[in-house]
């Protein structure tokens, strides 16, 4: 391994993973892919941007002359795709670009490893393609039930990686991991969300009865999951990467505002999202089989997370602008105006 691309690593945990793999690799070359969607931010690789091994190209992963280009002009011998469409919401008011990333785009990847002798890929996937789970925890070997166009796109990639790996024996590996959470993170996803919102004292609009289950993954232990798989893994196989942090939605939001010292009374019920799943949980000794283990508690990780937007309102203020607005307009406007306390 040597010349290494990450598509998508100007987003949330792709930027994660290579300010990791810089700071712990200085003999690899990291070449970043983004297309710089609405969720992609340089701001995120400010910390890595003068370093001699890293280079940024703006591109889609679903263009298959700048794919090629790429892995030639730059020697690509290993891919690693977070490249995607990442959020259920917007999944369901609007599923294309997540057809055209997470499946035509994985696709495209795979097809240009193929045909140009790229010796690895490393496909980055979520716990969200099993479906939901009433109780137990899902194991790699599971059935893929996906609810909303955004599971359904990543199991789609997913699938093809697979047909890769058994047609045509490209050196496949895939990690699914549970919801990620840390510095960072556009401010859609609910935790910056809440966090964010909580600190302008505005409303925190929670999905139905709040009694959702979510498994809570900080993101460098995600980013390190990933190196380990990268170097240790075996050809073809799936791993699960949760934090073994199970919370109820509710449970979150209070510790967020306990943690803000800002009052309950900002919590409101609003109209559950469609198809949401109940609850996702994830057996993951396969990973930890290779000698990997979750960091920290989730109090300890979810105050360095709250102190880190406390103290980075340059990075998420200017995001919360433009397109954010209309964004959060269209899903928050009418179901925090119908909403209960
Ligand atoms: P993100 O939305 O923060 O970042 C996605 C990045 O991909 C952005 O930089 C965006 O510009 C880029 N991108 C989108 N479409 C592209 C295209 N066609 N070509 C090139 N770049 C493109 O997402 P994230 O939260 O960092 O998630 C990264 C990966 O991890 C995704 O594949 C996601 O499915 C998976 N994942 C996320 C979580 C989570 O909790 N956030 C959990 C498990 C798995
Ligand atoms: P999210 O961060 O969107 O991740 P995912 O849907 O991929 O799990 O949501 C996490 C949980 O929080 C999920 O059960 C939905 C819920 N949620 C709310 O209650 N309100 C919100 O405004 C958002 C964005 C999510």
């Amino acid at each position: 391994m040597q010349n290494i691309l990450v598509t998508g690593g100007a987003g949330f945990i792709g930027s994660a993973f290579v300010r990791h793999m810089i700071e712990k690799y200085p003999q690899y070359r990291i070449i970043v892919l983004d297309k710089l969607t609405y969720a992609g931010n340089l701001d995120n690789l400010l910390p890595v941007h003068d370093e001699p091994n890293f280079k940024f190209e703006r591109g889609d992963i679903a263009d298959r002359e700048v794919v090629r280009r790429l892995i030639e002009t730059e020697r690509i011998d290993t891919i690693v795709n977070f490249a995607a469409e990442s959020h259920v919401d917007r999944s369901i008011l609007a599923p294309d670009a997540f057809i055209h990333t997470d499946v035509v785009g994985t696709y495209i990847l795979l097809d240009e490893a193929r045909l140009l002798g790229v010796n690895r890929i490393h496909h980055v996937s979520t716990d969200e393609v099993y479906g939901s789970i009433p109780e137990g925890f899902f194991k790699e070997g599971d059935p893929l039930q996906p609810n909303s166009p955004y599971s359904a796109s990543k199991a789609g990639g997913e699938m093809m990686v697979r047909a890769y790996q058994v047609t045509y024996g490209l050196h496949t590996t895939v990690t699914r991991g549970s919801n990620t959470y840390g510095p960072y993170q556009y401010p859609e996803k609910v935790l910056p969300l809440f966090i964010t919102e909580a600190i302008d004292n505005r409303p925190l609009p929670v999905y139905g009865d709040g009694m959702q289950v979510r498994d809570w993954l900080y993101v460098d232990d995600h980013a390190s999951a990933i190196d380990l798989v990268l170097h240790e893994g075996r050809p073809g196989e799936i791993y699960n990467v949760g934090g073994e942090n199970e919370r109820h939605n509710i449970e979150i939001t209070r510790l967020i505002l306990k943690l803000l010292d800002k009052p309950e009374s900002l919590i409101r019920f609003v109209a559950d999202r469609p198809g949401h799943d109940r609850r996702y949980a994830l057996a993951c000794d396969k990973i930890k089989a290779l000698g990997w283990q979750p960091s920290g508690d989730l109090e300890t990780l979810m105050e360095k997370t709250v102190r880190w937007y406390e103290q980075n309102e340059w990075w998420w203020r200017k995001i919360k602008t433009g397109e954010y607005l209309e964004y959060y307009k269209r899903q928050y406007g009418q179901r925090l105006a119908d909403a209960t306390a």
